[in-house]
């Protein structure tokens, strides 16, 4: 069955682990209730089904392109990464080949497989980069050249299809330089990314040429409206040249030189050296069990896969399901401060495993039982550690985008990309079309001041020439008894850890369906700042019961964005599913 759902609702305690090496490292057919969103769109369903595969990104567009692979004769790993170049073009406000990305991928062989596709710092980069930097940007750690790293994306997407897919790279660009030379019909969603980023758009002329026109009434430079159509011939341009020479026209040629001049001229410090010895890096997947089943997360530089692998931990010792049934507030009290004792340890801990250490006794099960037993059901813990007294913050902005794929034969994808924030670094590579991402602001740029996600850390995640920025990206893949079930992953910095949480606990947990579990409301603390974020449609009483267990909370209309797909090993039947909090299709055969 080939289905398309269009459009969404849219619009320490700190404990430390005591050990220390290095990282080597069912579904069912059902509707999610018919509701509106901030764009006002109503959707009936965010799920869709088949049985030979499926895949589910934010984009019709992108999905199609998954679709079209598939088609082809191609596997679940040709779809993803079709579906993440189309993304670069028609939602390259998250994601693009500016940007990096984690692809986990479980082969047809049982084999798993982490390809880190994150930004490097550049080689000039030091500890102080932002403290000293001489630059016009007032954020430099977000806007501007400084703020980016070299980009790893298109180079993560070449190898995952040349060493585990059918088809070839050129087949991946085909249906994003379609939309970029015929151009696509901007959405709401798109044009308000838009407005959101004008202002720092507007100080970047690359930038202005391909994201502005002169509005037809006033004549004003403005840019492009929902529903206009937002063609961009440089971006189709650098996809035929990748399709005809491969990625050493970006790494190695046209490309790098045009960034590196761009640099050079704008006060920035990557240059075409970096591009040549920008290298993806193949990593040991993060595996630990949960109840009945086994879960595998990308490890370092990502935080994913380590705290969701930790906040499972912790969260096995209580019996949630139970827990949902007769005491519904102390199930998200005990959820809460299992995320909170894992962002403790995240802010202290976790950074590039290529330059720290990060403790594999974070994902101990001992570990978990010492945290859970700290959980007190009445109140809440106790986690001064460092935390700046204005770091509280919300994001009504979301960023990243997450790709999910299957196929009967076995072959399941977790794919996160990301620009950071939206837009990235708000400039494009004159010429090229390419939007460069700002990265560099997952470092600790400025100690003890909050990133753009509110985070704080420590000296682990400092800048350093060629290290990688520390995520929070979680692409994960759910087996049992050896058979893939599940693959989610999530956007909106910080929240994508606590998103897949909700996607895991709901559908392994509580049995939703995968729709259900992932348009439920969710909760999301990051330990600082001391709040506890309640998605808007939590009822006022779980508020008032959650504050008398001294929650601080706070409402959130952004609470992330997040895809799954499941599979039912009785029925045989993939079940798709986009966020309803957004615009979104899944589909598949
Ligand atoms: N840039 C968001 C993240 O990687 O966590």
């Amino acid at each position: 069955m080939l289905k398309f759902c269009l459009m969404g609702w849219s619009v320490g305690v700190l404990c430390f682990a005591a050990t220390t090496s290095v990282w080597g490292v069912q579904s069912s057919l059902v509707s999610v209730p018919p509701t509106t969103s901030d764009l006002g769109v109503l959707v009936e369903n965010a799920e869709s089904t088949s049985r030979k595969n499926m895949v589910a990104s934010v984009h019709p567009l992108a999905t199609q392109a998954g679709v079209d692979a598939f088609a082809n004769g191609g596997n679940a790993i040709d779809a993803a990464i079709a579906t993440a170049l189309t993304l670069g073009v028609v939602d390259n406000f998250n994601s693009g080949i500016g940007g990096g990305c984690f692809i986990l991928i479980r082969t047809a062989k049982g084999e798993v497989y982490a390809i880190d596709g994150r930004e490097m710092a550049p080689s000039a980069a030091t500890q102080d980069l932002f403290r000293d930097a001489k630059t016009r940007f007032s954020n430099p750690s977000q806007t501007g050249p400084l703020a980016s790293g070299v980009p790893g994306a298109l180079k993560a997407y070449a190898q995952a299809v040349a060493q585990h897919g059918r088809l070839d790279l050129r087949a991946s660009l085909k249906k994003g330089m379609e939309a970029a030379e015929g151009g696509f019909q901007v959405t709401e969603a798109y044009a308000a990314k838009l407005r959101i980023a004008k202002k720092a758009m507007l100080q970047f002329p690359g930038a202005v040429n391909v994201f502005f026109r002169p509005d037809p009434k006033t004549g004003l430079i403005e840019p492009y409206r929902a529903g206009e159509i937002l063609k961009q011939s440089d971006l189709a341009k650098t996809y035929r040249k990748i399709s005809q020479e491969g990625t050493d026209w970006f790494y190695r040629g046209g490309f790098s030189e045009l960034a590196g001049q761009w640099m050079e001229a704008n006060g920035g410090i990557m240059t075409v050296n970096d591009f040549a010895k920008y290298k993806t890096v193949n990593r040991k997947p993060v595996r630990s069990e949960y109840r009945d089943f086994e879960i595998y997360g990308f490890p370092p530089p990502s935080s994913g896969g380590v705290h969701v692998a930790q906040v499972l931990n912790i969260l096995e010792q209580f019996d949630l399901a139970e827990m949902y049934q007769s005491d519904r507030v102390g199930f998200y009290h005990v959820v809460a401060e299992a995320m909170k004792l894992a962002f403790a340890d995240r802010a202290f801990w976790l950074g590039d495993p290529d330059y720290v250490d990060v403790p594999l006794g974070l994902i101990e099960k001992s570990y978990a039982k010492e945290l859970a037993v700290k959980i007190k059901m009445d109140s809440v813990l106790t986690t001064d550690h460092n935390i700046p007294p204005n770091a509280a913050t919300d994001f009504f902005e979301r960023h990243t985008t997450h790709v999910a794929a299957a196929d009967s034969e076995g072959n399941w994808v977790a794919l996160t990309t990301t620009v950071n924030t939206t837009f990235g670094a708000k400039y494009v590579i004159p010429g090229t079309g390419v939007i460069m991402n700002n990265q560099m602001d997952d470092f600790v740029a400025f100690p003890g001041k909050p990133n753009a996600f509110g985070l704080i850390g420590g000296e682990n995640n400092a800048v350093a020439s060629g290290k990688r920025p520390l995520s929070s990206m979680s692409p994960t893949i759910v087996l049992r008894d050896g058979q893939p079930v599940l693959t989610v992953g999530a956007a909106g910095g910080p929240k994508i850890i606590t998103e897949v949480l909700w996607a895991i606990i709901n559908h392994l947990d509580l049995e939703m369906p995968i729709g259900e579990a992932i348009a439920a409301p969710r909760l999301h603390h990051q330990w600082a700042p001391k709040q506890l974020l309640l998605e808007a449609t939590f009822d006022k009483k779980m508020a008032e019961q959650l504050t008398a267990k001294q929650h601080q909370i706070k409402r959130s209309r952004s609470m992330g964005i997040c895809q799954g797909i499941t599979f039912d090993t009785k029925t045989g039947i993939f079940t798709g599913a986009f966020d309803p909090r957004t615009t979104g299709s899944a589909a598949g055969e």
